[in-house]
C-alpha cells in the first residue's frame, strides 16, 4: 500500500513537465525543412496542454500564417482532475474575461481555437485565440476530446508520462499524424515497438545534444545535476520525440568502420584489442554495445542499445526485433527459448535491453 502510494505520487509528478519554447521550435523546424508544406491547410490539435501559458500553443499561434495552418486547437485538463493537487490560482487573463466561472475554472478543461483574424489587425496570430470552458474536464479519453482528435490532421504535445501507452494508442487508433514527447524506454513497450519495427513511428529530430530541459513545480525533489536552480529547469537525457512525420536526419546514414577497424581502433575499451565481437549466449546475434561500434560490411544480425534508434536510417538498416523482456515473440526467433532468460546474456552476464538490426543489402 505504502509502495503504491509512492508510485502514484511519483506518477503524478511525472505528468507535470512543461516543454521549452526553443525545443519545440527546433523540433518543428526539422519537419518544415524536410517538407515546407507539412502544416499547410492542416488542423493541428494540442491536447494535454495548458494553453494560457503553454509554449506549444504560443509557438503554433505565433506561426499560424507562416505554417499555412487551417485551424489550431489546444485543450487543457481541469485542475481538479489532475493527479497532483497543488495550490491553484486562475490567470488574470481568465479572471478578467467575462466568461470567468469560479466553479468551471477548477472542474472543467479549456479549449483555445485559432482560425481567423478576430482582432481585425490584418493577421492571424496569438491575439486571435478564442477560448471557452469545455463541457468536461479535458481528459483526452473523453468523447469531447476524441471528437477534436478526429477533426485534427496532426496531434502534437508532451502527454502525461504516466499515460504514454494509452495516449499513443489513442492517436494510432484514429490513424493521425503526430509529434509527441516520451521516454526512450517506451521503445521496447509492447504497444510501441511493433510500430517502430514496421516504420509506422520513429524518433524525431531530437533535443539539443540529447538533453531535454523542462520546467516543473517539483524542483526540490531533484538532485543537483538534474535540477538547475539558476534556470529553474530539470534535465533529462532519456527523453525523446516520437513521430510519424518525416525529417531529414533519419535519412542520413551513420558513418561506420569495418569490424576489423573497430577491433583495432575503437575508442571503446571493451571492443579495441579484442579478437572478435561477442555473441550472445541466448540470442543468435553479435553484441554491439555502442551504436558507433556497429561494424560496416557485416551481414549478420546485431544487437544494439535502444539509443541506436536516434541514429536509425531506414535506408541503411532493417529492424528485425528486440529482446523478449516486454513482448513475446519480439526477437523473431533469434532467442534460444531453452535458456529461459529473456534478457540478453553474454558469457553469463546479463546486458541491457537490445534491438536487433541488420544492414540493408545495398549498404553492406
Ligand atoms: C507533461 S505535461 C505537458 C504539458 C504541456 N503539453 C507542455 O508540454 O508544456 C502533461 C499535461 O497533461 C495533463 N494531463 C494529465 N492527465 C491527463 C488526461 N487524462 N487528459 C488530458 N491531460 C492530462 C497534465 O496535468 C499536464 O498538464
Amino acid at each position: 500500500m505504502a509502495n503504491s502510494n509512492l508510485t502514484n505520487a511519483k506518477n503524478a509528478k511525472n505528468d507535470e513537465f512543461y516543454t521549452q519554447y526553443h525545443d519545440i521550435e527546433k523540433e518543428i523546424t526539422a519537419y518544415l525543412e524536410f517538407n515546407p508544406d507539412v502544416f499547410r491547410g492542416k488542423t493541428v490539435l494540442l491536447p494535454c496542454d495548458d494553453p494560457e501559458w503553454s509554449n506549444f500553443t504560443k509557438f503554433f499561434a505565433q506561426n499560424f500564417e507562416r505554417f499555412g495552418l487551417k485551424k489550431l486547437i489546444s485543450t487543457s485538463y481541469a485542475v481538479e482532475s489532475k493527479k497532483y493537487k497543488s495550490f491553484y490560482q486562475p490567470t488574470l487573463f481568465e479572471v478578467n474575461d467575462p466568461q470567468f466561472d469560479e466553479y468551471k475554472t477548477k472542474k472543467n478543461g479549456k479549449i483555445f481555437i485559432l482560425n481567423h483574424d478576430k482582432s481585425g489587425d490584418g493577421k492571424v496570430d496569438v491575439n486571435d485565440l478564442e477560448w471557452h470552458y469545455l463541457a468536461g474536464d479535458g481528459d483526452f479519453k473523453s468523447n469531447e476530446i476524441k471528437k477534436l482528435r478526429d477533426e485534427a490532421d496532426i496531434i502534437i504535445t508532451n502527454p502525461p508520462f504516466s499515460l504514454f501507452r494509452e495516449f499513443l494508442a489513442w492517436i494510432i487508433e484514429a490513424e493521425k499524424q503526430f509529434v509527441i514527447i516520451g521516454n526512450m524506454n517506451a521503445i521496447t513497450y509492447k504497444e510501441v515497438f511493433p510500430l517502430i519495427k514496421s516504420d509506422k513511428m520513429w524518433l524525431g529530430n531530437g533535443f539539443h545534444a540529447g538533453n531535454a530541459y523542462f520546467s516543473t513545480t517539483f524542483t526540490k525533489e531533484y538532485a543537483a545535476g538534474v535540477y538547475n536552480p539558476e534556470t529553474g529547469l530539470v534535465k533529462f537525457r532519456n527523453v525523446c520525440w516520437f513521430t510519424n512525420l518525416d525529417h531529414g536526419r533519419r535519412h542520413q546514414p551513420l558513418p561506420l568502420m569495418t569490424m576489423a577497424d573497430n577491433l583495432k581502433f575503437s575508442k571503446h575499451k571493451n571492443i579495441k584489442g579484442k579478437e572478435a565481437y561477442e555473441k550472445y549466449d541466448n540470442y543468435d546475434a553479435i553484441e554491439v554495445p555502442f551504436t558507433d561500434a556497429i561494424p560496416s560490411g557485416f551481414d549478420g544480425v546485431m544487437g544494439v542499445p535502444i539509443s541506436f534508434l536516434d541514429k536509425y536510417s531506414p535506408e541503411q538498416f532493417e529492424i528485425l526485433g528486440a529482446t523478449e523482456s516486454e513482448g513475446k515473440g519480439f526477437s523473431e526467433g533469434l532467442w534460444d527459448e531453452t535458456s529461459k532468460i529473456s534478457q540478453p546474456v553474454v558469457r553469463n552476464e546479463r546486458v541491457y535491453k537490445r534491438i536487433f538490426i541488420k544492414h540493408r543489402e545495398k549498404t553492406i
